[in-house]
């Protein structure tokens, strides 16, 4: 195991130049989707290029949302049936898209050498052409949501002020501090009626966090629920203007340039975790 472990650092450690951002829940419906979208486009805006990979295996929603339909994805990428450039869909010159269909489990499920040759060129393509890289994730605890969330530079957990959308967020965070070791969360709360809403859950989920586990949790703010948003996602146009204000303040406390604490890549992280976990 050693001796495969090294051969996955030496292959996939070559440093880093861009940050990995995971949107993460626990509950389903909280605004993932929306927020990933949103936050590429205010993010490639500062001239950032930015690729967005919808993690909802098989039940990608990021292309729907954008009335978008890629015809190829990851996992025609791994099956040697596309290109990486065929799979990566540009929303606009800054801003690209890669829908993974059933590519991460398929990736989870392969043997160390094609893991490793794999994530190899995903790499070298995501810091050639890229600032910032946004996973969009499908809800709840699945071990690829865990090993994605734990491997990224900028974990964000998004909560609502259900309180089933609270609890759900606190088990998340657990679960990947406790099994996978990742102590610094960031924390958004959408959907909320007001700023004082949003502190207010904040302080819930931080209240129990440091009375049972080891972590920093980092509050970014919260998004106000707008009734606008419904309309333009039905019309396949979710973009707002009081939302990309509120974003904004949220980016402020999102660091986009954050000192990496170990020279170990996204992808190298990612490699050992699946074949660890
Ligand atoms: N701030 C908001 N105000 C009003 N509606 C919102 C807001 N944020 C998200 N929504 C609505 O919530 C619904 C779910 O949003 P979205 O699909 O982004 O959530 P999700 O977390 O990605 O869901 P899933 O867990 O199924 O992937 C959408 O219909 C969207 O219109
Ligand atoms: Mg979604």
């Amino acid at each position: 195991m050693e001796g495969q472990l090294s051969h996955l650092k030496r292959a996939i450690d070559k440093g880093s130049n861009a940050r990995y951002i995971t949107i993460a829940s626990g509950k389903g419906g909280v605004g993932k989707t929306l927020i990933s979208i949103n936050l590429a486009i205010i993010i490639a805006s500062s001239n950032k290029k930015v690729l967005i990979i919808d993690g909802d295996f098989g039940l990608s929603n990021v292309h729907i949302m954008l009335g978008l339909a890629p015809d190829k994805n990851l996992s025609d990428f791994i099956n040697g049936k596309a290109s990486i450039d065929e799979i990566v869909f540009k929303i606009n010159p800054n801003v690209h898209f890669i829908s993974s269909g059933n590519g991460i489990q398929e990736l989870v499920n392969l043997n160390s050498k094609d893991i490793v040759s794999i994530l190899d060129r995903i790499h070298e393509y995501a810091e050639t052409n890229y600032d910032i890289i946004i996973f969009d994730t499908p809800p709840g605890i699945h071990n690829e949501t865990l090993i994605i969330t734990s491997s990224s530079d900028i974990p964000i957990i998004i909560s609502t002020p259900e309180p089933t959308a609270v609890a759900d967020a606190y088990a998340l965070i657990k679960v990947l501090n406790t099994s996978m070791m990742l102590k610094d969360f960031y924390v958004l709360i959408n959907k909320c009626a007001s700023k004082e809403e949003g502190a207010k859950v904040f302080g819930s989920i931080e209240t129990v966090a440091k009375k049972f586990l080891d972590v920093n949790l980092n509050y970014v703010g919260y998004l106000t629920y707008n009734k606008n948003i419904i309309r333009k996602i039905v019309d396949q146009k979710p973009f707002d203007k009081l939302l990309t204000q509120e974003l904004n303040e949220v980016l402020k406390r999102v660091p986009l340039n954050i000192e990496l604490k170990t020279k170990e890549s996204f992808w190298s992280k990612l490699a050992q975790r699946m074949k660890l976990g």
